[in-house]
């Protein structure tokens, strides 16, 4: 299966930060945003990768390409765990991109992926998204794909007050955490959201929902909305994700996802733990 990584969205969200910087490049403690995603992928047995960038993006594509005079400095110097961490980043899978020409929406991003997925199911992950759990989000998709032969989104509860933010889903539980989905709502207003299943930012999804993508007219903030393309798929299953979602997009979310993926670090966790208890 491939992948297909939208990030070529603008991140207005977090400026001043993502003026002259792609946010799928912001660290999240020492690894760019984007490095989390692809790792994903390919722990998930995914080694095709489509990102979709845009004007401002270069640095994700020199981020994964080969660096010779980085890793001719690092030999002659020794550093030789410096050196091997730079190589594997190249080696993560075989990434192709193509440019999204202007900014119009999700859907329209993910339109741009539709001659290199060709005629075959592909997965859809976020850039500005990172998941962590015990079995891989997108693997956990593609297992849901495969069992009701179906698009398969993966969902997060939220809490009521802010279903506004998300996609939201409508739909029938069919077995523990599989929902069976009626109808999808992006940023719904608190009063009409049909729940609190949000949709979370990975998905796996059939080749039919780039005609629908085609056939989709602008929708909220006058973007082309994936999930309004998702909504006229004749059938579509969602998932609870068994893990925890990062949205980087949020500038407090990424601080704090920061600090807990440091806390994960055993060389970080007990300075940082020192040094927080000294700020408070
Ligand atoms: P977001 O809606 O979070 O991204 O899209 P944005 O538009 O960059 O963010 P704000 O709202 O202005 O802060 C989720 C993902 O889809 C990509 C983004 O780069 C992000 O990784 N995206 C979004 C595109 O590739 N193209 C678009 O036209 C919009």
């Amino acid at each position: 299966m491939k992948a297909v990584i939208p990030a070529a969205g603008f991140g207005t969200r977090f400026l001043p930060a993502t003026k002259a910087q792609p946010k799928e490049m912001l660290p999240v403690f020492d690894k760019p945003t984007i490095q989390y995603v692809i790792e994903e992928a390919v722990a998930s047995g995914i080694d095709d990768i489509l990102i979709i960038t845009g004007k401002g993006k270069r640095s994700i594509e020199d981020h994964f390409d080969k660096s010779f005079e980085l890793e001719h400095t690092l030999k002659i110097a020794g550093k030789d765990e410096f050196l091997e961490q730079v190589q594997a980043i190249t080696d993560l899978a075989d990434i192709y991109y193509v440019r999204q020409k202007e900014q119009k929406g999700l859907g329209d991003a993910i339109y741009c992926a539709k001659k290199h997925v060709a005629d075959e199911p592909f997965a859809v992950m976020l850039g500005d998204t990172i998941t962590k759990g015990s079995m891989p989000c997108t693997k956990q998709l593609i297992d849901t794909y495969n069992k009701y032969d179906s698009s398969a989104i993966a969902l997060e509860r939220v809490p009521t007050e802010k279903v506004e933010r998300y996609g939201i889903i409508d739909g029938v539980e069919i077995e523990k955490n599989t929902y069976e989905i009626n109808k999808l709502v992006e940023k719904p207003p608190v009063s009409e959201a049909p729940s609190d299943l949000a949709i979370m930012g990975r998905y796996v999804l059939s080749p039919d929902i780039f005609d629908l993508i085609k056939e989709t007219a602008p929708g909220v903030g006058g973007e082309i909305q994936l999930t309004d393309a998702l909504s006229k798929l004749n059938s579509i299953y969602g998932s609870i994700f068994n893990g925890k979602t990062y949205d980087i997009g949020n500038r407090l979310e990424w601080l704090k996802t920061s600090i807990e993926f440091a806390m994960d670090d055993d060389m970080a966790r007990d300075d940082l733990i020192q040094y927080m208890k000294n700020l408070i």
